[in-house]
């Protein structure tokens, strides 16, 4: 459907030589042959259709994260666009929502939600690990009137920033260690997932850039398969002001950030004062050795600045939990040699639950291990976190929280917005892969 409210693009995934590491040649899998894929910025009340051709050597899925999504485009793990030249399909291989695949499909996007930074990445199933790793990811920018009306560093000093780690082999080719998949669970050593040993910002190792001494917009995006981030600056302050799915009600001072693979936070960095020839670092006071360092600005003088933190930035509902119609339990735990949710390895014929569209259920999650937890469809608000009350980087609209070892945490989710089958999922890809997803249906 193309309207004159309608942006369309066109997004080829196909084989590509890229030079992450200068001087050096890496083969990745991108969409439009680049890694990350082309940014998207989109505006609410606007249509966005992407047309996926697919001309790799594999089947793809791809996933809108943070999208309210028609079904239909909210990239099922089977419903799989086909490699270009490799049809047809085999006769009773369907999607789980009946259509049939091809080599080039329309993802519809009617965006009707909020201001927020999400990304869109590969969601095949048993293969989202080994595939996003080779680069099907890129971010997708939702701005509307109240984000656009706040006075806000935009245009250059508006940077997204999406952080990766990856291995190189030593012909610079992308290492991603095998895994046998048809015995996922034996995979002891995959446990916590696949960790690289290179943080690459927007593709590149150990950036630097220079900045001016004002203030700056940075869009913090996880896109790591297994890895979390803890974030800080050597010098200047961050102030968050958004989180996964949109502005925050009011600024919030941070020393750190933590960012679990899927989470995304908007952050105002100010550099105002610092003298020129400084170097900042954004440091993961998580890693160690080269996964402690993500990227540098270098400071090159004061220049006019025109923007502010205002003290209210969006009207932001707080969901009480009277407002929940139903409760329900997803304990995401390793039994019988797979990552389960309830004890139910990933079946996509099956569902797990049904929620009728437009009303709030309280989730509980529980685990044994870290699991950073994602729902498609529904955004929510974090009610409590363990025994205490929601933690400061729980704050505002969310779709991925970060559940810690033998930890409870409750969210309040709203499902306004779609009808069809969608799911929640651990988002540390090689949990994912190895089933540790679920379906619900929202009717
Ligand atoms: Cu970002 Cu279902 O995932
Ligand atoms: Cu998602
Ligand atoms: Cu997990």
């Amino acid at each position: 459907k193309v309207t004159a409210d309608t942006d369309h693009y066109l997004v080829t995934q196909r084989v590509a030589q890229a030079e992450l590491i200068p001087g050096i040649k890496t083969e990745i899998w991108g969409y439009d042959g680049v890694f990350p894929g082309p940014t998207f910025r989109a505006r609410k009340g606007r249509w966005t259709v992407v047309t996926v051709r697919n001309e790799l050597p594999v089947p793809t899925s791809t996933h809108l994260h943070g999208g309210v999504t028609p079904a239909e485009s909210d990239g099922f793990p089977t419903d799989l666009i086909l490699p270009a030249g490799y049809s047809p399909a085999p006769p009773g291989h369907h999607s789980a929502t009946g259509r049939h695949h091809d080599t080039t499909r329309d993802y519809t996007y009617p965006i009707t939600q909020r201001a927020a930074t999400l990304w869109y990445h590969d969601h095949r199933m048993d293969f989202t690990g080994p595939q996003v790793w080779r680069g099907l990811a890129g971010l997708f920018l939702i701005t509307d009137e109240i984000e656009s009306a706040l006075p806000l560093p935009r245009d250059d000093r508006d940077l997204p920033l999406m952080i990766c780690d990856r291995s190189f082999a030593a012909d610079g080719s992308l290492k991603y260690p095998q895994r046998d998949m048809t015995h996922p669970g034996a995979d002891g050593m995959f446990h916590a997932g696949i960790f690289g040993d290179v943080i690459l910002v927007n593709g590149a190792p150990w950036p630097r850039t220079e900045a001016a001494a004002v203030r700056y917009r940075l869009r913090l995006v996880n896109g790591s398969n297994a890895r979390r981030y803890r974030l800080s600056l050597s010098a200047g302050t961050i102030t968050q002001i958004g989180s996964d799915a949109g502005l925050l009600a009011a600024p919030l001072p941070r020393e750190d950030v933590l960012l679990a693979p899927g989470e995304r936070v908007d952050v105002i960095a100010d550099f105002t004062g610092l003298p020129a020839g400084t170097e900042v670092t954004m440091a993961n006071t998580l890693g160690e050795g080269p996964t402690a360092d993500v990227m540098r600005f270098v400071i090159t003088g004061p220049a006019p600045d025109d923007t502010r933190i205002p003290v209210t930035l969006t009207t932001l509902e707080t969901l009480d939990r009277t407002r929940a119609v139903a409760e329900r339990r997803f304990d995401f735990r390793f039994g019988g040699g797979r990552w389960t949710i309830n004890d139910q390895p990933y079946d996509p014929a099956a569902t797990m639950c049904s929620v009728r569209e437009g009303t709030v259920e309280l989730w509980r999650f529980t685990s044994d291990f870290h699991h950073p937890v994602h729902v498609h469809m529904g955004h929510f608000q974090v009610l409590s976190r363990g025994a205490g009350g929601p933690e400061p980087g729980d704050a505002g609209w969310k779709d991925t929280v970060d559940v810690r070892p033998y930890e409870t945490v409750q969210v309040l989710v709203d499902f306004t917005g779609h009808r069809g089958r969608y799911m929640l999922h651990c988002h540390n890809l090689e949990h994912e892969d190895m089933a540790m997803m679920a379906n619900f249906d929202i009717v």
